[in-house]
């Protein structure tokens, strides 16, 4: 038999119907902030993740579904999806023309890791990215509406946040950190080694024990940013204190990403496990001119959409339409006859069997039906029709007219 992949998962019910309601409910909410869908391929050159994620992230260092395609291309299939965004926004010259653009997407995206409770090598996300807009206030805005998708859903989350700084705070800053880290090299463990040479400020990302015990007299750098960075990132503290949302500054959040300066954050929960970061984002103002285009301020977060749907329940009131079914065989004609009137306001499902009325029941129920119709021996008589209300448990019978 063959199987799906290790890692990969298909989605079917009840999942089908949890990943299609938050779909639409997240969809209404960042509409509601001014985003417009865009849709970019799984399939991208491997140097706009090379470019972008960074060479020494463990995203682009061992992760990437990267192969040659028939014509010779390096490709790979999307570790995440702000790049594509991005490379499609400077194709399309958006840059240029300038404003604000606001985009959102979903989809599955892929990272060769190590399979477990949460973690998976094609997953899916909701994203949302931001362009045109310094101001703290859309660092702001962008917290806020991840915090209001949350909420809807009703998951139990604590907000992490840090900043990562510019060019001119971080480039004294790492050094300072190297010299620090030259002192305990040969104790950390082998990645932090080599984190050391390609991006020294991962080390804080380490899960080693020994690794975070030696970093703890290490220098931070929001303990040394810039007063530009400082000033930014206090005024996006006060808008979010002035809105009462809690958060706490975490100086050893970094993102597994390169792209990032100034704000980072991180949604986590406690229901997850191990793998508890359910949206992770920050701002990325450098990205565009990265990927040669005009340079433009821009800020971003994504959803894993697995670890979201984990810890939510559709609540019942989403139950819709009909489900219509016969209790004996000369009753079948009449139910696709009444199904095919109600499918023209309402969203029907028909069963064409002939069948108890509690398989009946119980086959609307795993459709979602909001009401279960049948039609019997009796309502074929009298031209009724026997309709439970599947939400409000209530039953009723009507004129068949
Ligand atoms: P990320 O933190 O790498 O950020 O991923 C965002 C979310 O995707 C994570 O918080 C997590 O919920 C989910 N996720 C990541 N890897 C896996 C996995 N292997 N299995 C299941 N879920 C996973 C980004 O990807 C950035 N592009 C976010 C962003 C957008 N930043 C700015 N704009």
């Amino acid at each position: 038999m063959i199987t799906a992949l290790r890692g990969m998962k298909d989605i079917l019910p009840p999942q089908n119907q949890k990943f299609e309601y938050f779909i639409k409910n997240t969809s209404k909410i960042v509409k509601k902030y001014g985003f417009e869908f865009i849709e970019t391929p799984l399939l991208e050159e491997t140097s706009l993740f090379k470019r972008s994620v960074g060479e020494s992230s463990d995203i682009v260092g061992k992760e990437m579904y990267q192969f040659k395609d028939k014509g010779g291309n390096d490709v790979c299939l999307r570790p995440e999806g702000t790049a594509g965004v991005v490379r499609a926004f400077v194709e399309k010259k958006l840059d240029r023309i300038g404003g604000i653009n606001r985009f959102f997407y979903y989809g599955p995206m892929f990272r060769y890791e190590r399979p477990q409770k949460g973690r998976f090598r094609q997953f899916h996300q909701f994203g949302v990215e931001s362009f045109g807009v310094e101001s703290h206030y859309e660092d702001a805005n962008i917290i806020l509406m991840t915090k209001e998708i949350l909420d809807f859903f009703g998951i139990n989350y604590s907000l992490k946040l840090n900043s990562l700084g510019c060019e001119d705070c971080m480039t004294p800053y790492r050094k300072e950190l190297i010299t620090f880290l030259d002192t305990i090299t040969d104790d950390l463990c082998p990645d932090c080694q080599r984190r050391k040479e390609t991006n020294p400020i991962r080390v804080f990302d380490c899960k080693n024990e020994q690794c975070q015990a030696l970093l703890n007299p290490a220098p931070r750098l929001n303990q040394n940013l810039c007063e530009k960075c400082d000033t930014h990132f206090n005024a996006l503290r006060t808008i979010l204190d002035k809105q009462n949302v809690k958060y706490e500054v975490d100086p050893n959040l970094v993102r597994g990403l390169d792209y990032y300066n100034q704000t980072a954050f991180e949604f986590i929960s406690g229901d997850l496990g191990a793998q508890n970061a359910v949206a992770g984002g920050g701002r990325y103002d450098k990205l565009v001119s990265f990927l040669d285009g005009k340079e433009t301020p821009a800020i971003g977060f994504a959803i894993g959409i697995e670890r979201l749907l984990e810890m939510i329940e559709i609540p019942q009131e989403q139950r819709k339409g009909y489900y219509f079914g016969a209790l004996c065989p000369q009753a079948i004609g009449i139910v696709f006859d009444a199904a095919s009137k109600q499918r023209k306001t309402d969203i029907v499902t028909l069963s064409y069997e002939k069948k108890s009325l509690k398989a009946h029941l119980k086959a609307a129920d795993k459709a979602g039906a909001r009401y279960c119709a049948v039609i019997g021996e009796d309502e074929l008589e009298n031209q009724t029709i026997w309709i439970k209300d599947l939400q409000e448990k209530t039953e009723f019978t009507a004129p068949l007219s």
